[in-house]
C-alpha cells in the first residue's frame, strides 16, 4: 500500500474532520525551516510543526546528540532509577526557569505536564494538612491540553463544551484581551483591560482562596485562544495578586510560550512572574522528540517527602525522562547559548512586525497580534463592528489552504491565521511566510488591498 493510501485508510488525525480531509501532504524529510513532501515539493514550516521546532530541522548539534545517546541507550525508566541526560537537564531547567524552581517532574506532552501540575497542587495542600482546596482558578479562554484535568481548567468552547459532563468544576477569570475586552465597555484601553481583568481575578481569589489549590494561566500569550497577547501590566498585576494570596499556588503554563517563542526565554519574564510551578513541553527538545516537564519549588517537593502511603505522588508515565529526548533538550539549550539565539531573534522580531504591518490595510484584517515569533492575524467580517465570521465559513482554514499554494504550511485557530515559525527563520523566509499568508487572505476574502499586500 502506498503511504498516502495507508494514511487515508488507517490514520485518525487529531483535531481533524475526516469528511473534509484528504491526505494531500506527507512530509518525508526536512532541513532547516523547510519541509519536503514525498512528491518533492517543499513548504516553509510556518507553525514550527505545531509550535515545537526552534533551531530548524536536522540541526547537526541535536542530530548528533541523539545519535550519541542512541549509542548508549534509548530508554530506561525513571521509576526507581535515573539516567544522566534527565538528571543534567533537570539541573539546567531549574536554573533557567522563572521563579525559584528546584525539582523537575518529567512526562511527555503539554497536557501531561499540566495534569501533573494540577495533581501536585491538589495533593500539596492535602499533604500539608490543609483541607478543602479542591478547585482551580483559570482564565476563561485558556487552553492547557486535552486530557480531562487539563480540559477542566480550559475554556475553548468549541473543543471543551461537549465534555462538560466529565469535567471537575472550577473558577474562571476573564481573559485579558484588549481587542475584545470581556469587561464592558469594550473600548477599554489595553491598560484598563489589564487592570479590570486582573482585578476580577483578585476578587475571585479574595472570595474563594480557601477552596482554591492553584491558579493556572498561560503567561503573556494565550496561544490556542487565538494568539491573544496580554495587555501591558497584566502579568505584573498577577504577580502582585500572587503575593497577596500565598495560599494559592501559581502555575505558569509555558508549554507554548517557553524556550524563546515570545522573544524571551520564558514568557513569565515579561511581567516578573514568579510562579510556584512551571509547565514545559513543545519546544523543550527543539521540536525533536516528545518530552515535558513540570517544575516545582523545593517547598512543594518537601511536602511530598515522608510516609510512603500518604505522602508519595502516585503519578507517572512509562516514558518519563526518556534519555533520547533529554539529550535532544540539552543540545537545544546549548544551541541557545552558542548561537546567541535570543539576541539574534530581536532584530528578526522587529523585521517580522514590519513585514506584517501592511496586512492591516486589508478590510477583513481586524487585528494583528504579535509577541516575538507568535503571531495571530484575526480576520473579521466587519472591521468597524469587529463582527466575527461564522465558524462554519472556515475562513482561517481556507486562507491556510491557499497559502500552501505559495509553499507555506500554516494552521489557523478559528478565524485567526497563525504564524509561529522556527526561531531560526531568516528574513528572506519571513518574507515568504508573510507573503503567502497575505496572498491567502486576498485569495479567500477577495478585497483588493490598497497597500498591495
Ligand atoms: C499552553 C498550552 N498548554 C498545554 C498544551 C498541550 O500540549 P500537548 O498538545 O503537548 O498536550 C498546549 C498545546 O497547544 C498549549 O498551548
Amino acid at each position: 500500500m502506498k503511504p498516502e493510501t495507508a494514511d487515508s485508510r488507517h490514520v485518525w488525525h487529531p483535531f481533524t474532520q475526516h469528511n473534509e480531509y484528504e491526505t494531500s501532504i506527507l512530509i518525508g524529510s526536512a532541513r532547516g525551516v523547510w519541509l519536503h513532501d514525498a512528491r518533492g515539493r517543499r513548504y516553509l514550516d510556518g507553525v514550527s510543526s505545531l509550535w515545537t521546532n526552534l533551531h530548524g530541522h536536522r540541526h547537526p548539534r541535536i542530530d548528533s546528540a541523539i545519535r550519541r545517546q542512541l549509542g548508549r541507550v534509548a530508554h530506561t525508566t525513571l521509576l526507581g532509577a535515573g539516567n544522566p541526560p534527565s538528571a543534567l537537564l533537570a539541573e539546567r531547567l531549574a536554573n533557567i526557569a522563572p521563579g525559584d524552581m528546584s525539582r523537575v517532574f518529567y512526562s511527555d506532552s503539554g497536557s501531561t505536564a499540566v495534569e501533573a501540575a494540577l495533581k501536585i497542587a491538589y495533593q500539596y495542600w492535602r499533604n500539608r494538612g490543609v483541607r478543602g482546596k479542591k478547585r482551580f482558578l483559570s482564565l476563561r479562554e485558556g487552553y492547557h491540553g486535552d486530557t480531562l484535568g487539563a480540559v477542566s481548567v480550559g475554556g475553548i468552547e468549541m473543543f471543551h463544551e461537549r465534555f462538560a459532563d466529565l469535567l471537575f468544576p472550577g473558577y474562571r477569570a476573564p481573559t485579558p484581551h484588549a481587542y475584545r475586552c470581556p469587561i464592558p465597555p469594550r473600548d477599554h484601553t489595553p491598560e484598563e483591560c489589564a487592570a479590570h481583568c486582573a482585578e476580577a481575578a483578585r476578587r475571585t481569589l479574595k472570595k474563594h482562596h480557601r477552596e482554591i489549590a492553584g491558579f493556572i494561566l498561560e503567561p503573556r500569550v494565550q496561544g490556542a485562544a487565538g494568539m491573544l497577547v496580554q495587555p501591558p501590566g497584566y502579568l505584573e498585576r498577577i504577580q502582585e495578586i500572587h503575593e497577596e494570596f500565598p495560599d494559592v499556588l501559581l502555575i505558569a503554563d509555558e508549554v507554548a510560550t517557553g524556550f524563546g517563542r515570545t522573544g524571551k526565554m520564558f514568557a513569565s519574564e515579561w511581567g516578573g512572574l514568579e510562579p510556584d510551578m512551571v509547565c514545559l513541553a513543545k519546544g523543550i527538545t527543539g521540536g525533536y522528540l516528545p518530552l515535558a516537564a513540570t517544575l516545582t519549588t523545593e517547598r512543594i517537593f518537601r511536602a511530598f517527602r515522608g510516609d510512603y502511603e500518604t505522602r508519595t505522588f502516585f503519578h507517572g508515565h512509562t516514558y518519563t525522562g526518556n534519555p533520547l529526548a533529554c539529550a535532544a533538550a540539552l543540545a537545544s539549550l546549548d544551541i541557545f547559548k552558542r548561537e546567541r539565539v535570543l539576541a539574534r531573534m530581536q532584530l528578526k522580531i522587529r523585521y517580522l512586525a514590519q513585514r506584517l504591518a501592511p496586512l492591516h490595510e486589508h478590510p477583513h484584517v481586524g487585528e494583528i497580534r504579535q509577541c516575538g515569533f507568535m503571531v495571530g492575524i484575526e480576520l473579521v467580517r466587519d472591521r468597524e463592528t469587529r463582527e466575527e465570521f461564522p465558524i462554519k465559513e472556515r475562513v482561517g482554514h481556507r486562507v491556510c489552504l491557499a497559502a500552501r499554494k505559495k509553499g507555506v504550511l500554516i494552521r489557523p485557530l478559528g478565524n485567526v491565521v497563525v504564524l509561529n515559525p522556527p526561531l531560526a527563520t531568516e528574513k528572506k523566509e519571513m518574507d515568504r511566510l508573510v507573503y503567502a499568508a497575505g496572498w491567502g487572505v486576498k485569495r479567500v476574502l477577495g478585497e483588493p488591498s490598497p497597500a498591495g499586500i
